[in-house]
């Protein structure tokens, strides 16, 4: 059973940016990724849709033969967290609550930002949840799905990246707003822009360490933390999507020649 891999999976390659923390964080850990390139992105897409297409994704991985499961999207994880738990027999770790945890133990202010995809801002899923986790904290919201296409162009670094997150982010500023939550996988990507259009002084929360954080516990919690070796499958509903092209930016690596084309259903 510890030797068993974790499965992973996300709507396409935004989830490399937690595979990558859980690699690090968890180098004996074999794992399996799901990407649904064929049908990302979620974060437009209504909740029926999203949970239809998260359970397939849920079906998929079980059937790999998994000890745990990370849902490494926001969106699924905003929209279908309790679907997935129900039709995964083994533990399940979602980016969202990890993320909760740390940005509420980390505001001064008591005001946190959250920036997402249109289908998880509007889910209110992390109001409610820091609301939670601490009393009176106040939390602004702003979906920023034009994140999401300027990741996956390698355009971090260009100047289009800074003008939408200027136009996205220059709300938050003078607002009180200390914490600002990164609650889309793709977003990490984007920090320096992100950084810049929020100002210096907002400290950003990435959900890919505290994601691979409570994993960790998790696995030693029950016993099923391996010795290694490591192996890693990456799997994509869509091969001809430029995922190869572009997962080495999200994972820090590249993933040839272990990429595999899957149905989903
Ligand atoms: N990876 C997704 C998330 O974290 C963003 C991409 C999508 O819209 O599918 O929400």
């Amino acid at each position: 059973m510890r030797r068993l891999p974790i499965g992973i999976f996300d709507s396409g390659v935004g989830g490399l940016t937690v595979a990558r923390a859980v690699m690090r964080r968890l180098p004996n850990e074999s794992l399996v990724y799901v990407g649904d390139t064929a049908r990302v992105p979620y974060g437009p897409r209504g909740a029926e849709t999203v949970t239809r297409f998260a359970l397939q994704l849920a079906r998929f991985i079980q059937a790999q033969r998994v000890k745990a499961v990370v849902i490494a999207c926001n969106t699924i994880s905003a929209i279908a967290p309790e679907a997935v738990r129900a039709a995964s027999p083994v533990p399940v770790v979602d980016v969202i609550a990890p993320t909760v945890a740390t940005a509420a133990a980390a505001t001064r202010t008591g005001c946190i930002g959250v920036i997402g995809t249109v289908a998880t801002v509007t889910s209110g899923i992390y109001p409610r949840l820091l609301g939670q986790a601490r009393a009176g904290v106040e939390t602004l919201q702003h979906a920023c799905p034009m994140f999401v296409p300027i990741a996956e162009e390698n355009l971090a670094e260009h100047q289009v990246a800074d003008l939408m997150a200027e136009e996205y982010l220059h709300g938050f500023r003078e607002t009180g707003v200390d914490t600002l939550i990164l609650g889309c996988t793709h977003y990490p990507l984007l920090k320096r822009a992100i950084g810049k259009g929020v100002g210096p002084d907002v400290r950003l929360i990435d959900s890919a360490e505290p994601t691979a954080e409570a994993l960790a516990n998790l696995l030693a919690a029950a016993d099923l933390l391996s010795d290694g070796p490591a192996r890693y499958r990456w799997c994509v509903s869509d091969p001809s999507y430029k995922f190869l092209q572009i997962a080495g930016h999200f994972l820090g690596r590249r993933v040839e020649p272990e990429v595999e084309a899957v149905t989903l259903e």
